[in-house]
C-alpha cells in the first residue's frame, strides 16, 4: 500500500510551484541500469544531436545514486553531458547536494513542471507509480510541454533490484513505444512483467483490450519456445520475441538478446 500523500510542496514565493507530491524515495544502486542502457543505445543519437545536452533526471528518490549513474552512463555517449536531478522532495535535494559535480551533474528541487528547463531528454524512473492514471496522463503531458527541441521522456517502473520493469518512450506529440526489460532467468513467462506497465496501461490490462492481447500473444510465443530453454533463457526468450514477428506484432526485437522488447504504443494502447 502506498503511504498517505504529503504536503505539496512549492517552491520559494517567485518561482513556479513545483508539480506533483513527494512520495516514497526507494533506490537502489544499478536499478535502472536495463533502463539507462536502452536510452544509450535507443536515444544517443538524440542526445548526440542536440544542441544543449540538458537531460533531467526526474525524481531520484531518497539518495542520488541512479543520477550519478545515469551521468557516467550518458557522458559516454556526450561527453559534455549536463544531467539534472530534480526531486520534488526539498530534503532529498539537500541530501543529494554533496554529490552535485557541476556543470556534469547538479539537483534541484522541481516537480513536473521541470523547473522551466527544456532538456532533451527526461528519465522519470518510480515516479509516477504513486499517482493515479489521470494524474500519470496528466504528468505526461506536463513533461512532454516541457521538453527541448526534439526532446523525448522515458517514463518506467521496475523492481527494487531492477530486474523487472517497462518503460514508455514519449515524444512532442505522445507516446511512441513501450519496452520490456527483464533479467531473463527471473521470469517464468513474459506475462509476470504486467505487474511493472504503466499507469497508462496496468488498469487496461482485461480481457478484449490491446494490451492484453499483446500479453498473452507474448505468453503463447514464449510457450511455443519452450524447447529452446535448453539453451538458455536468453535464447528461449530471443525466440519468442521473433515469434511476435512472425504473428505479426509491430515489434523491434533488435535487443532481445539483452533480455528487452520494444513494441509500438499504438498497438498496445488503451481505446
Ligand atoms: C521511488 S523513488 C524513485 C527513485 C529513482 N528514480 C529510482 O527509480 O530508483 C520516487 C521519487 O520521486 C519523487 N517524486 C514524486 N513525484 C515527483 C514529482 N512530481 N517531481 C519530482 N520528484 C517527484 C519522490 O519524492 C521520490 O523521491
Amino acid at each position: 500500500m502506498p503511504p498517505p500523500p504529503r504536503k505539496v510542496v512549492r517552491l520559494a514565493a517567485g518561482r513556479a510551484r513545483a508539480l506533483g507530491l513527494p512520495t516514497r524515495g526507494t533506490t537502489n544502486a544499478n536499478r535502472l541500469r536495463r533502463m539507462d542502457n536502452w536510452i544509450v543505445a535507443r536515444l544517443g543519437a538524440v542526445l548526440r544531436s542536440a544542441a544543449d545536452p540538458l537531460v533531467v533526471d526526474l525524481g531520484y528518490g531518497a539518495t542520488p545514486v541512479t543520477a550519478i549513474e545515469l551521468t557516467a552512463r550518458l557522458r559516454r555517449v556526450r561527453p559534455d553531458v549536463r544531467v539534472l536531478g530534480l526531486e520534488i522532495d526539498a530534503e532529498r535535494v539537500a541530501a543529494a547536494l554533496p554529490a552535485a559535480a557541476p556543470p556534469a551533474l547538479t539537483f534541484e528541487r522541481g516537480g513536473f513542471e521541470l523547473a522551466g528547463h527544456r532538456p532533451v531528454l527526461v528519465r522519470a524512473a518510480n515516479v509516477l507509480r504513486q499517482y493515479d492514471e489521470p494524474a500519470a496522463l496528466a504528468a505526461w503531458d506536463t513533461m512532454r510541454a516541457g521538453l527541448g527541441p526534439g526532446g523525448v521522456l522515458v517514463e518506467g517502473t521496475c523492481d527494487e533490484l531492477g530486474r523487472r520493469g517497462c518503460w514508455v518512450l514519449l515524444d512532442a506529440e505522445g507516446p511512441v513505444s513501450l519496452t520490456f526489460g527483464c533479467r531473463v532467468e527471473s521470469i517464468e513467462r513474459p506475462g509476470d512483467l504486467a505487474e511493472r506497465l504503466p499507469k497508462a496501461l496496468i488498469h487496461h490490462n482485461v480481457p478484449g483490450t490491446p494490451i492484453h492481447a499483446f500479453l498473452t500473444a507474448f505468453d503463447a510465443s514464449w510457450a511455443a519456445a519452450a524447447a529452446v530453454s535448453a539453451f538458455g533463457a536468453r535464447q528461449r526468450w530471443i525466440a519468442a520475441c521473433a515469434g511476435l514477428t512472425d504473428r505479426g506484432w509491430p515489434v523491434d526485437t533488435s535487443r532481445a538478446r539483452h533480455g528487452e522488447l520494444t513494441v509500438r504504443w499504438d498497438a498496445v494502447a488503451a481505446g
